[in-house]
């Protein structure tokens, strides 16, 4: 199904045989199969865009679930950290591979401000702009909860970095990139 979209996503079997569960009962429901697949070949296109820019600059992936972008976008100079509440962390570490070099877990809930200074390394805090992902999380947000998180955004992550968000408009799904204008430092 959708071929052409297939991420090859190595990570996402080895969840599937971790839980037991298959995918099959999934793929009746074709539409999100399908946006969901359409989102990440979005992502990774834009991510893969960011890093030829800013190859050494870090990666942050907010409410990340199960996913591992970082199989996709690691260049070698670059470093990632997935992020979500504590009990999906500790899901990730039970069901995922032990993480590559250069990537890490890191538990925080986006809905506590001051998350971004608990982010280590410290790179998260040096100049370098920062890729954000934030895939299929401020959608299920109401606008108070989004408006948090996008001020926790604008008033630490550095000049140019880049926060690639998975939005509904009038149904339609799409991934928005917004950058994080200088004055906002
Ligand atoms: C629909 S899942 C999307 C997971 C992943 N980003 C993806 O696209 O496959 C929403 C994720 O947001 C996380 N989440 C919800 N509220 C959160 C919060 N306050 N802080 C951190 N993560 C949160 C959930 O735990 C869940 O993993």
């Amino acid at each position: 199904m959708f071929a052409h979209l297939d991420p090859h996503d190595r990570d996402a079997q080895a969840a599937f045989d971790a839980t037991g569960a298959g995918a099959d009962e999934f793929l009746n429901d074709w539409a999100t199969v399908l946006n969901i697949l359409w989102r990440t070949d979005c992502i990774k296109k834009m991510g893969a865009a960011f890093f030829a820019q800013h190859p050494d600059s870090p990666g942050l992936n907010l409410g990340a679930g199960l996913s591992t972008y970082f199989q996709w976008l690691d260049n070698g100079a670059n470093s990632w950290t997935d992020t979500d509440l504590p009990e999906v962390i500790s899901l990730r570490e039970l069901l995922l591979a032990p993480v590559q070099l250069h990537c890490r877990n890191h538990p925080l809930d986006i809905m506590q401000p001051g998350w971004w200074i608990g982010l280590r390394p410290k790179r998260y805090r040096d100049a370098k702009p920062v890729l954000i992902i934030c895939e299929g999380v401020l959608m299920y947000l109401g606008a108070a909860e989004v408006a948090v998180v996008l001020r926790e955004i604008g008033e630490h992550a550095p000049a140019g970095s880049e926060l690639l968000s998975s939005q509904k408009y009038s149904g339609q799904m799409g991934v928005e990139r917004t950058t994080v204008p200088r004055q906002c430092r």
